[in-house]
C-alpha cells in the first residue's frame, strides 16, 4: 500500500485501509487456495532459521483473545523425541481405525495421516489459557477463546509457511496427556497442534482426503444462511460461481 498514514482523531496509529494492489491481493487469495495439508511430501532438508523467524513471526501477529497470545512453540528437532510422538501416534492410529464403520477401516488404515519422522522439524503449539490473567476481555463468556486464538495462529503459520514453500500437517491423531509427558508441557497447558513442517516435493492440488476418495469439498452456498439459520442467501450462492478461488479445489 503506498497511502500515507492519516492521523486519527484519538491520536492512536491509524494506518489507510485501502484494498491491496492486485498481484498482492492474487497473491494471499493464492496462499489460501494453494495451502495443503502435508503428510508424505516432506523432503529431509533443513528449514533455515530466517525463513522459520518470519513464519514463527507471523503466528505470532495472529489475533487472540484480549491480546493474551496465549500460544508457543515448541521446536521438535531430535530424531529421538520424534520418534516417541511417532509411537503415541501409532497408539491413537490403531484406536481411531477401530471407531469408524467396519467398511471404513481399510481405507482409513491405508491412509498416511502424519510427517512425524519424514518432516525434519516438529512444532508442538501449546496454548496457556491463564497468559492474560484471571480475567480475560473477551474470554468472560466463552471458555474455549485462548484455543480459538491458538488456532488462528497456527492458520497463520500455515499460510506463510506455504509461501515460504515450506509444507506443514497437521497431526490431531495423539494423546495430549502422553505428548505433554514427552515434551515437559506444564500440567495447565493445552496441546493444541502437533506441525510436521519441511520442504515437500509438492504440494496436492486438491486435499489429500478427497483425492483419495475419503471426502469431498461441501458446496460454499449450502452454509450460508440468510439473516436466519436455514435460509439460503442465494445472491451470495450465485456469486460464488463467479468465484475462481470457490471453485479452486
Ligand atoms: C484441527 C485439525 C486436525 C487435523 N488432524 C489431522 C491429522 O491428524 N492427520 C492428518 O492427516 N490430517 C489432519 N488434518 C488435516 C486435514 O485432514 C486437512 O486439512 C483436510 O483434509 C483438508 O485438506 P487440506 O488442508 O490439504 O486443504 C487436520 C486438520 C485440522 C484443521
Amino acid at each position: 500500500m503506498t497511502d500515507k498514514p492519516t492521523p486519527s482523531s484519538s491520536g492512536l496509529d491509524l494506518q489507510p485501509g485501502a484494498a491491496f494492489a492486485e498481484t498482492d491481493r492474487q497473491a494471499v487469495y493464492q496462499a489460501i487456495a494453494t495451502r495443503r495439508d502435508v503428510r508424505g511430501e516432506f523432503l529431509p532438508d533443513p528449514i533455515d532459521d530466517a525463513t522459520l523467524a518470519r513464519i514463527l513471526t507471523a503466528a505470532h501477529h495472529a489475533p487472540s483473545v484480549g491480546l493474551s497470545q496465549p500460544w508457543d512453540f515448541i521446536l521438535v528437532r531430535s530424531p529421538r523425541t520424534r520418534q516417541k510422538i511417532a509411537e503415541i501416534f501409532a497408539d491413537a492410529n490403531e484406536q481411531a481405525a477401530s471407531l469408524f464403520p467396519e467398511q471404513k477401516q481399510a481405507q482409513y488404515k491405508a491412509l498416511k495421516l502424519e510427517g512425524i519422522a519424514t518432516a525434519p522439524l516438529n512444532v508442538c503449539v501449546t496454548s496457556d489459557p491463564t497468559r492474560g490473567g484471571p480475567v480475560v476481555l473477551g474470554a468472560t463468556h466463552m471458555r474455549d477463546t485462548d484455543l480459538f486464538s491458538t488456532v488462528c495462529a497456527i492458520q497463520n503459520f500455515w499460510l506463510a509457511a506455504r509461501a515460504e514453500g515450506i509444507g506443514v500437517g497437521w497431526v490431531s491423531i495423539l494423546d495430549p496427556a502422553r505428548v505433554k509427558v514427552a515434551l515437559g508441557i506444564p500440567d495447565h497447558i493445552r496441546l493444541v497442534g502437533y506441525l510436521c513442517v519441511g520442504h515437500v516435493r509438492g504440494f496436492f492440488g486438491r486435499p489429500e482426503l478427497e483425492q483419495r476418495g475419503w471426502r469431498t469439498r461441501t458446496p460454499l452456498g449450502e452454509l450460508i444462511h440468510d439473516e436466519f439459520w436455514g435460509t439460503p442467501a442465494d445472491a451470495v450462492s450465485q456469486a460464488l460461481a463467479c468465484t475462481e478461488l470457490a471453485s479452486n479445489g
